[in-house]
């Protein structure tokens, strides 16, 4: 007998373990009691505030700024002098020194910030850490890239700024979302003001210290905090020449009307329902974790989220018995401890919505399953969900849960699942999964979806364009073809 097997015999593995508490230290983060608005470089005291909370505990971590039409147009001014008074006239070259040193800033302080988004936002601290921060810090780098080669980028078009740049982003990955608005924009020569989700204000309050490390001119980056009242006044405000949008469909629909006929630029990425598809030849035990990957990565708080799976009929069963097999293992709590895998419900009204779709589904006669796992008391918690006898008509089937709730469908022929896939007025992602790659090509070609992942699913790469068909809206951010909405040329 070996070594090894004569101590498996005296100490077998328990059945029932389970990993110790890890939690992070809060340490890192230093709040304030109370934040201002990001004006001009300066803080500023907002007209009114209300209380930021951590979704896991909801315990009230610091008052921010609500931040009111006068303030907005406080923020506007200060960006427009900003851009009047050197950065629109700045060599490229010298906007990327800037753009670098963020990025630096945002790697050395990467602790910080994973720590803080988690306690606001109640991601999973690994998902922060290894997901949100360095990635924010990648789109720095990439863009600073492009700041002095906006020319090569797009020859004999005398690109420029477009200007002021109004930005409106959501709470699934606030440091990252602020990320992906603020590089492209910058690097183009705009100056903006950017409005965080109200539920998850403080990593874009740490960030203006970033900037100041960074000595960012005053005025090119404008932060003000505040809920939809907020995000409708800049919309709203003459002085915007360009408004960048993620969000609902709701809204991003209502901010279109209120645009049409301004002239002022928009882009809108919006909501997903996307489909998840997998082919009775792919590699089952990898397709399970893209599955899993893709729809309880972030507690399904992900506008692409793989949150309609198609399995090809003939391996349906082995497949979901897999699934309910794995989501067993699943650990749901405390965002801090580096353990678990799925963390806390963003919000009270997210976490009500998504209980509203799941007892539609009920209703409706879906099957549900749910593995054993216990939620913390306080807060805001959902286990990780799967409906089986799923039809399309369903609400689970049509409507964006944003939760981690699957929808599982089955289809025969390729055909049909492209026809099942596309049957949604979102357009924004979708996966295969084959081990053929002309099938991939082929579905990838007939698939209505601005992403398709083949064989992996919710990748994200700075340099790879981002955005929707349809009802996820359009425009592109990453890539070449994300420095397009933030210039203007010349032809
Ligand atoms: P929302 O669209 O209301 O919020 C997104 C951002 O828009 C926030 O910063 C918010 O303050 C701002 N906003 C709200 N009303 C506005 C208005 N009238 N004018 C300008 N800005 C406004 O999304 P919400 O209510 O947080 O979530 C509702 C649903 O939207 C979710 O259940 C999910 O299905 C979807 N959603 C999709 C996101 C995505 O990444 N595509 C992100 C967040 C939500
Ligand atoms: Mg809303």
């Amino acid at each position: 007998m070996t070594e090894i097997q004569r101590k498996q015999d005296r100490a077998p593995v328990p059945k029932d373990w389970t990993y110790a508490p890890a939690p992070e230290s809060r340490d890192v983060v230093k709040l304030q009691d109370r934040y201002g608005l990001f004006i001009g470089g300066e803080w500023v005291e907002p007209g009114e505030s209300y209380e930021t909370i951590s979704p896991a505990n909801e315990e009230t971590l610091a008052t921010v700024g609500q931040a009111t039409a006068e303030d907005v147009d406080r923020a506007v001014q200060a960006a427009r002098a900003a851009f009047s008074n050197g950065w629109s006239s700045l060599p490229g070259s010298e906007r990327a020194k800037y753009l670098f040193r963020i990025a630096r800033i945002l790697q050395e302080r990467s602790r910080e910030l994973a720590v803080l988004e988690s306690l606001n936002g109640g991601k999973p601290i690994k998902e922060s850490r290894d997901v949100d921060v360095p990635l924010a810090a990648a789109h720095f780098f990439y863009y600073a890239g492009w700041a002095d080669k906006l020319e090569y980028a797009f020859p004999n078009r005398k690109p420029g700024p477009v200007g002021v740049a109004g930005q409106i982003i959501p709470w699934n990955f606030p440091l990252l979302m602020l990320a992906w608005k603020l590089a492209p924009a910058l690097a183009c020569g705009n100056t903006v003001v950017l409005k965080p989700a109200e539920t998850t204000p403080l990593t874009a309050l740490l960030f203006c210290d970033v900037l100041r490390q960074a000595e960012l001119p005053p005025g090119v980056v404008n932060i003000v905090t505040g809920d939809g009242r907020t995000g409708a006044a800049l919309v709203e405000h003459p002085g915007v020449d360009k408004i960048a949008f993620t969000g609902s469909t709701d809204v991003g629909k209502a901010i279109q009307r209120r645009l049409a006929g301004t002239g002022k630029k928009l882009t809108l990425e919006l909501g997903g329902k996307a489909a998840n598809i997998v082919f009775d030849d792919c590699a089952l035990d990898q397709a399970v974790e893209g599955i899993v990957n893709g729809i309880y990565f972030n507690q399904g708080h992900v506008c692409c989220a793989g949150s309609r799976l198609f399995v090809q009929e003939s391996i349906a069963e082995p497949l979901v018995e897999k699934l309910k097999k794995r989501l067993e293992t699943l650990r749901v709590g405390d965002p801090l401890d580096k353990n678990p895998d799925v963390g806390a419900i963003n919000s009270k009204l997210q976490l009500d919505r998504i209980k509203e779709l799941v007892a539609a589904g009920e209703e409706e006669g879906a099957e549900i399953y749910q593995p054993p796992c216990r939620l913390p008391e306080k807060g805001y918690w959902f286990a990780p969900t799967v409906f089986t006898n799923v039809a399309q008509s369903y609400r689970i089937a049509q409507e964006e849960i944003f939760g981690p709730v699957l929808s599982v469908l089955t289809f025969r022929t390729p055909e049909e699942a492209v026809e099942k896939a596309n049957n949604t007025p979102y357009g924004l992602s979708a996966g295969v999964w084959t081990e053929k790659g002309s099938r991939i090509l082929w579905m990838a070609k007939q698939l209505r979806a601005g992403v398709v992942w083949a064989n992996t699913f919710n990748r994200f790469d700075p340099t790879s364009p981002f955005g929707g068909y349809k009802e996820s809206g359009f425009g592109r951010e990453g890539g070449l073809h994300g420095l397009e909405p933030y210039l203007r040329f010349e032809e």
